[in-house]
């Protein structure tokens, strides 16, 4: 109980018994907003594709064509899906307020990376060699950057 006073600040030990009953979780991990799990969760899997497509990078001897086009084909068709789920301003998960704060800035960044993404993908089309990527593949992983060290909190 002094555990969850001291990390959420919630008054009641009985208001908290019952929220975490209610929604199985602990209830101040705010994880109980299906809007940060869906993008947390778009997120996780661009984390993997990126680790996909990057491994092939850093052994160019390993560069497998339609494993890296099905990836970046993932992330271009993907590419939009997360921001939906950041309309809800009481929903932070591991966003900063400037998400909010400074939407047409976040925007742009989701636009960026939209661009970043439809390039990858192009230039995974015809591929032979990372080295037909790996410019394409910089740009996209300097937009996630970008837009992490303005926006997330969570690293
Ligand atoms: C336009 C902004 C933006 C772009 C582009 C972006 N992210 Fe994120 N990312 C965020 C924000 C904001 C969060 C925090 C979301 C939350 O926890 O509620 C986040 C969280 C994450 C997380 C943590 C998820 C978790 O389980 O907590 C991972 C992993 C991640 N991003 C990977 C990526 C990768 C890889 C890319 C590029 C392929 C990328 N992101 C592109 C804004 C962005």
């Amino acid at each position: 109980m002094s555990l969850f006073n001291r990390t959420c600040g919630v008054k009641s030990a009985v208001t908290m018994a019952l929220i975490s009953a209610a929604v199985g979780l602990s209830a101040c991990s705010q994880s109980a907003s299906p809007d940060i799990k869906a993008r947390e969760d778009i997120m996780k899997s661009w984390g993997d594709a990126m680790g996909v497509m990057g491994d092939m990078v850093k052994a160019p001897d390993t560069f497998d064509a339609a494993v890296f086009k099905e990836q970046a084909a993932f992330l271009a068709d993907s590419a939009d899906s997360p921001w939906t789920h950041f309309q809800d301003e009481s929903a932070k998960g591991g966003a900063m307020d400037s998400v909010w704060s400074d939407a047409d800035g976040f925007s742009s960044e989701a636009d960026k990376f939209k661009q970043a993404t439809d390039a990858l993908n192009q230039a995974a089309q015809g591929a032979s060699s990372v080295e037909d990527v790996q410019p394409a593949f910089a740009e996209v992983g300097a937009s996630c950057k970008s837009c992490h060290t303005e926006y997330r909190a969570e690293s």
